[in-house]
């Protein structure tokens, strides 16, 4: 007794000056922002996390023929845009951003990428798809290596991606799915190699949205750009558009089923809500069907570009989600309702499986200047609590972070953000300036009362190459004299997303099935036996962000590569 009053007292005192956490992980901080760089060089409109090298690649479009990062003379000569005119373009148009020193490198890139779309190979190189004029067929692919630079081949699609989504099959290869004036889907050739056709899929066709002004004039407003694409453990993807959605089986191209609409409003471009597809739980031994849950948040009414563009008129963006259980025969959308309203947001997984609402508006759609109001409340939402307690505001940010911002997760846990732009080009003297700011978010896990809950991976004696289905350790140094298998210990897997436009093409978490933990292999060093996902169709292979949670609090990841 005496020593439970003891032990509950100090808690008591420090609770009062502002609740830091305690040894169950239990939290009231609402996160910290840094700013740790004041120009990327580029406007980071599309950003990923690189394997291997912790960099992240950002860049934006050629098309303004303008950064704030000019080429340096090994990456001599100047891009020659026009010849005929001698119009040429001195500047870099895509980097790579240090995530420690916040150091850039240049990279060259000669075809617009301008809202293209992206993914990473088995061996954690870039493809990118997609983008304006030239760049719209091009297929371009990036390694790391030291002295690497884009290699680009303008003619590899069949149908122009201009705002298409690309995403990672079972076998590591890639399917491109719409774009504007493309109601279509193909698969990316092999390097160097050029499709022929592309395959009409009329769902997109469909929830393209026009406005009949009469006399034959429609007002272009399509809401169903960068559509929402999310694989699911059986193998079929989860196409969303507008307000609709598919299960689209990318064997024998066929279509599934169709799901409920999700009524409320749009949400894809330039209705631009945002879309996960929430974490996969797995176990030792998975059951015959893995359930897979998809959250689709914010977005605006379905006029709302058409008044953005011709009225001047801002309506206010949506402020409800929808939930479902993709596996279920009868799925069906589950509404629940954000602290505020979100348009042009990020959805982050982070390590723990919670989900980060941050960036975008309240206010207007996607495109030049039809926004106001940045959102600058990121909201935590916790997928596995009870409906109705989900969401938490966290602490505020002071840069508006609109279109063409993104966000990406770190191997830290922390979460960095960048870009916003609403201007064609770039623009310093106005309201909402060309944004190269950029800043890195750490969540509630990250409160320093909570450090010593932080497990440390060995990454020397951890397999960095797993195999499917198989099972193999993780190496952890700990405080703790024992782990156990239980609630308070989980091992994830993250695949880094392509993020660009509110959408993180091939986000996924996977929480591992725990097998066992040999505690004290070495002295204060506990072995934890997991279960590599059972195959490609639950974790397309490559590489993954290996964090061991403990408490809700993420140790530092270390890279782990399944093929
Ligand atoms: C779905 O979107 C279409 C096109 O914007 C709209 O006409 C329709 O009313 C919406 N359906 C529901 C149920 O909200």
């Amino acid at each position: 007794m005496f020593i439970k009053v003891l032990y509950i007292l100090p808690l008591l005192l420090v609770s009062a000056v502002g609740a830091p956490g305690n040894e169950n992980g239990e939290t009231g901080y609402k996160g910290k922002w840094e700013l740790v760089s004041q120009n990327s060089g580029v406007s980071a409109m599309h950003a990923i996390l690189l394997p291997k090298v912790n960099k992240v690649l950002m860049y934006d479009a050629t098309i303004w023929r303008i950064s704030k990062f000019p080429l340096p003379p090994q990456k001599m000569p100047c891009h020659m845009v026009d010849p005929v005119n001698k119009i040429q373009d001195c500047w870099c148009h895509s980097v790579l951003f240090d995530i420690e020193t916040s150091e850039l490198k240049a990279l060259k890139i000669e075809t617009d990428t301008w809202c293209s779309s992206g993914g990473l190979t088995v061996d954690g190189n870039l493809v990118s798809t997609g983008g304006y004029r030239g760049g719209a067929n091009t297929a371009r692919y990036l390694s790391t290596c030291d002295n690497c630079d884009w290699k680009e081949y303008p003619t590899a699609l069949a149908d122009p991606r201009w705002y298409a989504t690309q995403v990672t099959l079972p076998d590591g290869g890639f399917i491109v799915v719409g774009g504007r004036d493309a109601f279509s889907y193909e698969y990316i050739p092999l390097e160097g190699q050029s499709n022929k056709k592309a395959v009409f899929l009329p769902f997109l066709r469909d929830t393209s949205d026009n406005i009949n002004l009469g006399k034959q004039n429609f007002f272009r407003l399509e809401n169903n750009l960068y559509p929402f694409v999310h694989l699911a453990p059986d193998g079929n993807l989860f196409i969303f558009a507008n307000n609709r959605s598919i299960l689209f089986n990318p064997v024998d191209n066929k279509v599934v089923r169709e799901l409920p609409v999700l009524p409320g409003g749009s949400r894809n471009y330039p209705a631009s809500g945002m879309s996960v597809l929430l974490p996969i739980k797995l176990y030792v031994e998975n059951a015959k069907q893995i359930s897979a849950d998809v959250l689709v948040c914010g977005g605006a009414q379905w006029d709302a570009f058409y008044f953005a563009e011709t009225k001047k008129q801002l309506l206010p963006a949506l402020k409800d989600c929808g939930r479902i259980s993709l596996m279920k025969k009868n799925a069906a959308w589950k509404k629940e309702v954000m602290p505020s309203a979100r348009v042009m947001g990020d959805m982050t997984i982070l390590p723990t499986g919670d989900v980060l609402m941050i960036n975008g508006a309240k206010t207007g759609t996607s495109a030049w200047g039809d926004a106001e109001q940045p959102n600058l409340v990121p909201v935590l939402y916790k997928s596995k609590e009870k409906k109705g307690t989900r969401f938490q505001e966290l602490a505020a940010g002071t840069i508006p972070r609109m279109y063409h911002s993104s966000s990406v997760l770190l191997p830290d846990g922390k979460v960095l953000v960048a870009g916003s732009n609403t201007h064609d080009g770039y623009k310093y003297d106005v309201k909402y300036p060309t944004e190269l700011r950029v800043e890195k978010f750490s969540p509630p896990y990250l409160d320093p009362s909570l450090a010593t809950l932080r497990q440390e991976i060995m990454v020397e004696t951890t397999d960095k190459i797993i195999n499917y289905g198989k099972r193999f350790r993780v190496n952890v140094r700990s405080n703790e004299l024992k782990l156990r298998k239980n609630n308070d210990l989980k091992i994830t897997m993250y695949a880094p997303a392509f993020t660009t436009h509110g959408i993180s093409m091939n986000q996924r978490l996977l929480m591992l099935g725990l097998v066992d933990v040999i505690n004290n292999v070495w002295p204060g060093i506990h072995s934890i036996v997991v279960a590599a996902p059972p195959s490609g169709k639950v974790a397309p292979p490559g590489y993954y962000l290996l964090h061991v949670v403990y408490k809700g609090v993420p140790s530092v990841a270390m890279w782990i590569q399944i093929k």
